[in-house]
């Protein structure tokens, strides 16, 4: 664990600064798997459309967006849920580290929540590990191309039947988990990251 004693004033100023929170190795998988600041950012801003909404973050890893998103939106409550322990607990370490107090985290599978409790969602691809041979975040989960497809079944009901104008910001999705009655409102210019609004 990091020594927070010596915390920047400002440890969103950029990714660099805010990875600092946390031990060496989990930093070394920021690029490739926790969201980026900008990006954080911009999902949060979509998503938290008035004081009290609560939004999702479907595999919260350490916890960056709904930090980031709770930093920006004071009066918006973010939730993540996490399958992995230790980065559950890296989540809860930051938390108290940067005082932010409207960002929460559950640790376990998305599964077991109830998805009507929240008015958005947020999703960086999660289920991708099951398609990929090489850089997993680490070994103690399983992997398959099964799980992932049940995975994202599982998603996609749970989506569909969500209230009309619920949101949802998808990250690098290959878009099997989210049903036809989401439409596409805005996206990035590289197409990486996209909103919806369920119809
Ligand atoms: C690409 S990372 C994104 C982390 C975080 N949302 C962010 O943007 O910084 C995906 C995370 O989803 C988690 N995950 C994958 N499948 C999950 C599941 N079924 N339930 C809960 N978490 C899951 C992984 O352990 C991983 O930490």
């Amino acid at each position: 664990m990091q020594n927070f004693t010596f915390l920047k004033p400002n440890c969103f100023i950029n990714d660099a600064a805010f990875d600092w929170l946390y031990p060496e190795q989990i930093q070394q998988h920021s690029r490739r798997h926790w969201t980026p600041l900008g990006i954080a950012k911009t999902a949060a801003r979509f998503l938290a459309t008035g004081p009290g909404k609560k939004i999702l973050d479907i595999g919260s890893g350490v916890g960056k967006f709904c930090l980031v998103g709770a930093r920006h939106f004071p009066e918006v409550f973010f939730h993540g849920v996490e399958q992995r322990v230790d980065l559950h607990q890296h989540a809860l370490e930051v938390k108290d580290a940067t005082g932010i107090h409207n960002a929460f985290f559950t640790h376990g599978n998305f599964t077991q929540i109830d998805f009507s409790e929240y008015d958005g969602f947020y999703f960086y691809n999660a289920f991708f590990e099951n398609l990929t041979d090489s850089d997993h975040i680490d070994h103690t989960v399983e992997y398959s191309a099964s799980l992932y497809h049940y995975y994202c079944r599982y998603l996609f009901k749970k989506l569909e039947e969500c209230a009309s104008g619920t949101r949802l910001v998808t990250f690098h999705s290959l878009e099997d988990e989210i049903p036809p009655c989401f439409q596409l409102v805005d996206a990035s210019n590289d197409l990486m990251l996209k909103m919806w609004i369920r119809r």
